[in-house]
């Protein structure tokens, strides 16, 4: 009896032991994710490139963006796998990437300086696109002639039209996103740099006035050159509130609070999503986050600021629905799972559900901790904070390889990850490669090959597997083979939160 006591204990310890190994090894890869997953976005830079760029099969590109309209409009992002530069996403991800550094910048070490680079050159070109009054850009490049192409950014010779918004043609969502990306920045720079802090504020601020006085879609102005590819789907006022949200959070002016007050009882209900080009009934709006619908987001972000307090309704009720809605046992799960555990939306790029939802989860999990508040009522099911961290690192893992096909969904990130990306850049022979000019059409080869792609965009997640967790890892299949900057954006502190806490908290 007391040697198999022993032997038990014995295996016991050696499991432990095991445990803490697999723990330990999995935290440090959580570092090693994070940063490639900032990494991932000096891959999508358009401009001139500074002198540290370390993504450097990348160089010089759009170097003439917005003389078109006499403006300078050099910089910023490109959206995915293609060369333009859509100011709504691009506004998105980098609200979300500030939010990232916002909740979760304490927690990435070395890696917070790459996390603020990332944003700044964002901002930098959001500063530019907002630098007239009363005038706000939309869209860089012409979307129908560069989709045409498949070209290396740094060979582009498709029309760089640019497509701005005004007071009689306006745009409330690109502006309003763009006003909340200025003012979350603000508050990701206030001790990293207090004057470009002062200065996305105030931008900010002048930026969302544009956006409530005129108001209208930017479909309506600019059409063709947005639509239908970000094309806002699900109106407006969301954005016009997450905006206010955010600029109350930096400012504290009661005005914006009152704004959001009055006006959130007027957001829609239920969303619409384009799914194979068709518009479908997407669900209730209190569980949809991204680029096109704020509603989730607005909630859980504002319940940070007003949870315990008599300013908490609808924010909390309505944050704690949504996550009802994505808990498996929960009487109102809404979302579907696919068999491997991965949480699926139709529509395509499935992955920028998967990182921004969760994104969410930690962060109210973040807030529930804050306020000594232990747990989530869900029906029948109260939902312990520890849980909702644990369904964040599920999808997290997911993506990193713990999934039935056992790879990554980073480009670089493990043993296994896709080498077929549909990504202009990545897949044609780099400038140095190839310093050749290559033309519009001379590049479908290098799209339809079934070699690996020669340039490894480091730190790319692409759209993911099918819902029933197949990935084909084919170039020419984009919604899952693309990568694009919303569904890295909120990764960012989701990595760095685990990076630092590998175990959900108690
Ligand atoms: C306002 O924007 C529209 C759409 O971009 C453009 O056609 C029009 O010329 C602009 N108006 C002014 C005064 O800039
Ligand atoms: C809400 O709380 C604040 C501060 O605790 C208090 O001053 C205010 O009177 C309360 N308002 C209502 C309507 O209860």
């Amino acid at each position: 009896m007391a040697t198999n006591k022993c032997k038990v204990t014995l295996l016991t310890l050696a499991l432990m032991l095991v445990g803490m190994m697999v723990d330990r090894v999995a935290s440090q890869d959580y570092g090693d994710a994070l940063s490639k997953c900032i990494l991932f976005f000096e891959g999508q830079r358009s401009g001139k490139l500074p002198s540290n760029q370390r993504m450097n099969w990348r160089k010089d590109s759009a170097l003439q963006d917005g003389s078109d309209v006499a403006m300078d409009l050099v910089g910023g992002y490109f959206d995915a796998g293609d060369n333009v530069k859509f100011n709504f996403p691009m506004a998105f991800s980098t609200t979300m990437l500030a939010w990232s550094v916002i909740e979760f910048g304490q927690f990435m070490g070395p890696e917070l300086q790459n996390a603020l680079d990332s944003i700044r050159w964002g901002t930098d070109y959001l500063l530019k696109s907002t630098n007239y009054p009363g005038k706000v850009t939309a869209a860089v490049g012409d979307p129908n002639a560069d989709h045409d192409c498949w070209e290396r950014p740094e060979d582009m010779d498709t029309p760089r039209t640019s497509y701005v918004v005004n007071q009689t043609h306006p745009g409330s969502e690109v502006s309003g996103e763009t006003a909340a990306a200025l003012a979350a920045s603000s508050l990701a720079f206030q001790s990293a740099d207090k004057k470009y802090s002062a200065d996305l504020i105030n931008r900010a601020k002048q930026v969302f006035d544009f956006a409530d006085k005129f108001r209208g879609s930017y479909g309506d102005s600019v059409g063709s050159g947005v639509c239908p590819f970000y094309c806002d789907y699900n109106g407006y006022l969301d954005e016009l509130l997450w905006a206010a949200a955010w600029l109350f959070k930096v400012t504290n002016d009661q005005t914006y609070w009152n704004y959001l007050e009055k006006n959130i009882p007027h957001l829609p209900k239920r969303v619409t999503r384009l799914v194979d080009g068709v518009l479908h009934d997407g669900g209730e709006s209190f569980a949809e986050f991204g680029w096109d619908a704020k509603y989730a987001g607005i909630n859980v972000f504002v319940s940070g600021m007003v949870m315990n307090t008599n300013k908490s309704d609808p924010y909390v009720p309505l944050a704690e629905k949504f996550v009802c809605t994505l808990l498996p046992d929960s009487p109102s799960k809404s979302v579907a799972y696919s068999p491997g555990g991965l949480m699926f939306k139709t529509g395509g790029s499935n992955l920028q559900h998967s990182t921004a939802l969760s994104f969410l989860l930690l962060a109210y999990a973040q807030y529930l901790k804050n306020s000594k508040k232990g747990t989530v009522n869900c029906g029948n099911v109260d939902v312990p904070v520890a849980r909702l961290e644990e369904m964040a690192k599920g999808q997290m893992d997911y993506i990193l390889g713990k999934n039935p096909l056992g790879m990554s969904y980073m480009v670089g990130f493990g043993q296994k990850f896709p080498h077929r990306i549909h990504h202009r850049g990545s897949s044609l022979p780099s400038m140095a490669q190839q310093p050749q000019h290559i033309q519009c059409k001379d590049g479908t080869p290098y799209f339809q090959t079934k070699n690996p792609n020669p340039n490894l965009l480091t730190g790319a997640i692409v759209g993911g597997p099918d819902e029933k967790d197949q990935f084909p890892d084919d170039r020419t299949n984009a919604p899952e083979s693309e990568p694009t900057t919303y569904i890295n954006a909120p990764f960012v502190g989701i990595l760095a939160y685990f990076k630092a806490n590998p175990k959900p908290s108690i």
